[in-house]
This record gives C-alpha cells, sequence and structure tokens, in this order.
C-alpha cells in the first residue's frame, strides 16, 4: 500500500490533540525537513498553545541561524530563537571521541530545551525524530542526539514528555508529507544535515576555530555541487596536518574531505562520482579561500562499509 500523506496528517492531528490535551507544547525546530514537518503537525492541533523554538548551538552552518528563522517564520511557525553557543562549548570543550561528543550534545540540547518547556509552561516537547534516526541508534551505528527512550533516557528527568508525530516514518514519506502541507521546496527538498551540525563534521576536538573552517569548507561545497541533486554533500575537518606550499611559504596547514554521496533514506548510500574538473575546482577553492587548509581530499567509501558522517 502507498503512503497517504491525507490520512496521516487527520490521524497524526488527532494523535497530538489527544496527548496534549489542554496541555502546552514546546516544538524543537533545526529548519530540517522532519523538524519542520513534526512542529507543523502540532501547529494544526494546539495553535498558539505551540511554542517552536530554534537553538543556536553554535555547530550551524554560514549564515544558517538567520535563514531559518526567516524560512520557518515564512511557514507559520513563530519560531524563538535560543542563543546557547557558549553553552555548548563549553560541554564539548577538550571531548575528542565521536560519542562522547554526541552524549554531551544531547544533554546539553535537552537541557536547554528543559528550560524552554519551562519557560513556556510547557510540559510536552514535540520532536522530529523518524523511523531511521531509532533504528541506526537502537542498531549500533551511532546514538542519535534526538533518541532518549531508547538508550533508557527518561526525557521527564529533563522536565517534558515526548511527542514524536513521525517516529514510524522514513525520510521519503516525511518530504511527501512537507510537499502535502504546502510547505516550499527549500523544505521539502532540504540535504539533511545532523541535529549536532558541524560538531560531528569536526573530528576530534571541536574548537570554534576549528568548526569555523569546516564552516567555511562546508559553504565552498554546497556552492559547488548545488544542483547535482545529491543526497548530501558536505566538509569534514579531519585530524591531524599536511604540509602545503602557500606564497612560496611552507605551510602546516589543516586537512578537509569532501563528502557527497547518494541515497533514498540514508540508511545506505553511494560516494557520486563527481566530475573530475568539478572535484579539482572544489579543492582550489578551499584551499586559496580558506589559508588554513593545505589539503584536500575526496571521500569515495559507500555506506555500508562507511557511514555518511565520519563520526
Ligand atoms: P550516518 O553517518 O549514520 O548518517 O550514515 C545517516 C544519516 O543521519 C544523519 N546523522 C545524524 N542526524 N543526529 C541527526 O539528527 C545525529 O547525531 C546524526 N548522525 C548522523 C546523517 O547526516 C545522515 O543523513
Amino acid at each position: 500500500m502507498g503512503f497517504d500523506p491525507r490520512s496521516f496528517v487527520e490521524r497524526a492531528v488527532e494523535e497530538i490533540k489527544r496527548t496534549v490535551g489542554g496541555e502546552r507544547a514546546i516544538a524543537a525546530c533545526s529548519g530540517g525537513v522532519d523538524s519542520t514537518v513534526a512542529a507543523v503537525l502540532a501547529k494544526i492541533a494546539l495553535g498558539d498553545r505551540l511554542k517552536p523554538v530554534y537553538i543556536d548551538d553554535g555547530f550551524r552552518r554560514l549564515g544558517e541561524p538567520e535563514a531559518t528563522l526567516k524560512l520557518l517564520r515564512s511557514v507559520g511557525l513563530d519560531v524563538e530563537l535560543v542563543d546557547a553557543k557558549e553553552e555548548f562549548y563549553a560541554a564539548v570543550r577538550g571531548l575528542r571521541d565521536a560519542e562522547e561528543k554526541r552524549r554531551a550534545f544531547r544533554h546539553t540540547f535537552y537541557t536547554v530545551l528543559g528550560r524552554e518547556a519551562r519557560r513556556w509552561g510547557a510540559r510536552f516537547l514535540v520532536q522530529g525524530t523518524i523511523a531511521a534516526d531509532v533504528v541506526e541508534t537502537v542498531g549500533g551505528v551511532k546514538t542519535q542526539h534526538n533518541v532518549l527512550v531508547q538508550l533508557g533516557i527518561d526525557p521527564r528527568s529533563y522536565g517534558f514528555e515526548l511527542v514524536e508525530p513521525l517516529r514510524e516514518l522514513y525520510k521519503p514519506q516525511v518530504r511527501e508529507l512537507a510537499r502535502y502541507l504546502g510547505l516550499p521546496r527549500e523544505i521539502s527538498e532540504r540535504m539533511p544535515f545532523p541535529g549536532p551540525g558541524l560538531l560531528i563534521r569536526v573530528v576530534g576536538e571541536a574548537t570554534p576555530e576549528r568548526v569555523e573552517v569546516v564552516r567555511r569548507a562546508t559553504k565552498i561545497v554546497e556552492e559547488e555541487t548545488r544542483g547535482l541533486g545529491a543526497f548530501q554533500a558536505f566538509a569534514v575537518l579531519l585530524e591531524g596536518r599536511a604540509t602545503a606550499v602557500k606564497g612560496g611559504r611552507r605551510v602546516y596547514g589543516y586537512i578537509v574531505a569532501v563528502r557527497v554521496v547518494e541515497s533514498s533514506d540514508a540508511l545506505t548510500a553511494r560516494a557520486s562520482e563527481l566530475p573530475y574538473q568539478l572535484l579539482k575546482r572544489i579543492a582550489s577553492r578551499i584551499t586559496e579561500e580558506i589559508p588554513e587548509v593545505a589539503r584536500v581530499l575526496y571521500d569515495v567509501t559507500d555506506k555500508p562499509p562507511a557511514t555518511i558522517e565520519f563520526e
């Protein structure tokens, strides 16, 4: 049987109304298709009893917080910006292990949301967790930042109960819902971006300086691959350094990996066969526009055996 967005929306809205009753809820919005669809469903169900919030954790892409707020407000979500950058950087300071970084991110994320829930008098948190998030966490691939219960964490310890209207769905169905709900293509076809953002695109310690390098490289990769229709296209800052000669001087700079993949549900993926000229242009731009970078590598590994992200 095909997926019927109309009856899904009807059932989801009813379920949210039943769960939340006369209480209030906040919705954690990132601008991605999952959280936006979840928030729009909750908005239909709860109206003014829903407060959408956007957390600026300091790991967003260049200009992303401003652009996302504008986009979400344009679809009727009166999002509140929560600036928690310092809190997040303090939480991950000195951490190098991928899972430790995720754990610190998750704890800070829900601590901030718990505080927001109290501030808005909300008993519930609406979030856009989908089936793939849970599958990968339970399957031991990684502990996704937005999965709590399956990890044995009681959301009430953070001060809210969860509402997850999309937990049974996969990405293609969520995109279908977004189109059905009339959301702009910028949302319905949006490239997935991990919840912990650039934190997990910096292998090893994510200092503000290292995050800034990957932020600038990400912009170049996104600009150069726009229009290819890739499932995801991004830059990663690796650990270690390499030699380069810049302006006649030897420098010992950063190593950036570029990853572009084709996929439909993120569970498996193929490394894209990019034209060589495009790869060369990306490498030139990154090394020229970001003087701290010495080398650019292209990742040709599929998933499996690799994952899409490096961490
Ligand atoms: P992997 O790296 O496991 O990624 O192949 C599969 C999909 O999930 C995204 N991803 C995450 N999304 N929180 C998220 O919200 C996370 O912790 C996280 N880790 C990976 C990744 O970008 C890809 O789309």
